[in-house]
């Protein structure tokens, strides 16, 4: 999940940026206590909307028989990610700022198997009522030009303690397993320092994000078209449901 939030840590910063890293990294150590419960809520969250996908994905199973979730992978920013992300922001450290500007501290990532799974878990997600969608972004309508593709929300979820409620800001990335082992490949890309052949690796990725594309189109009408084919089950298949059913688990 790393992926998710170190992508730019290793951009050398100048002098200035390296001193007001340290500047903020020691405003951090000074408000220990209150970013240490400020993380904690931040992770209380991830729990509250990732038990909301489980939920989606229990009862997608029930109902169509069929998983639309093939794994979730959640994290919390590193405090180094903070940093670097409110330097090159510029935004001014406090932990104010960082609530109200810093919009991933917490992310939950959620990786299907079709592309119609991911509208239908955000739709689902954010008709919940006490859901705000904050924004949206969908870069799979809308490819980066380097080809990344994923469906990011930025999501506001109350979360209930023992003195308090807090409404808390959640990123949610939902893709395909396809965009995701491009993206991871491509993320290790941006964390060398030297490559050499670079724009043919680029030109690479941004072609292979263009069959993963296709790809995931045609598995998706694939598996629609096997989802309409119902067939009359024959005798045979009356038999084998009905030696099933001797089958109940018995301890
Ligand atoms: P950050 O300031 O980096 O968080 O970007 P942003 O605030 O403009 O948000 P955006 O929705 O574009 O990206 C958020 C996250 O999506 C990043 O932290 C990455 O995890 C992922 N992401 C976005 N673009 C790319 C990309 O080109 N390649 C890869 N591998 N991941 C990306
Ligand atoms: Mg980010």
């Amino acid at each position: 999940m790393d992926e998710l939030d170190e992508r730019v840590e290793l951009i050398p910063l100048g002098e200035a940026k390296a001193l007001a890293a340290t500047e903020f990294a020691k405003q951090l150590l000074e408000t220990a206590v209150d970013y240490k419960e400020l993380r904690m809520m931040y992770a209380c969250a991830i729990k509250e909307v990732q038990t909301k996908f489980e939920v989606l994905e229990t009862e997608f199973k029930v109902r169509y028989q069929r998983n639309p979730i093939s794994s979730i992978q959640t994290r919390l920013k590193s405090s180094s990610s903070i940093i670097e992300k409110m330097i090159r922001k510029g935004i001014p450290f406090s932990m104010e700022n960082l609530e109200a500007q810093i919009h991933d501290l917490a992310g939950i990532r959620v990786i299907c198997s079709y592309v119609d799974d991911i509208y239908a878990l955000a739709d689902a997600l954010t008709s919940q009522d006490d859901i705000t969608l904050v924004e949206k972004k969908d870069y799979i309508k809308h490819p980066k030009p380097n080809g990344y593709r994923s469906l990011h929300l930025i999501v506001s979820v109350p979360v209930f303690f023992s003195r308090q409620k807090r409404q808390i800001k959640v990123e949610v990335q939902i893709r395909t397993i396809a965009m995701d082992f491009w993206a991871s490949l491509e993320h290790q890309m941006k964390y060398k320092r030297e490559i050499p052949d670079q724009q043919h690796i680029v030109e690479q990725l941004k072609n292979c994000a263009e069959d993963i594309a296709r790809v995931d189109r045609e598995m998706m009408d694939i598996r629609r078209r096997l989802e309409e084919s119902v067939d009359e089950p024959t005798e045979d298949d009356i038999l084998i449901a009905r030696l099933k059913k001797l089958d109940t688990p018995i301890l």
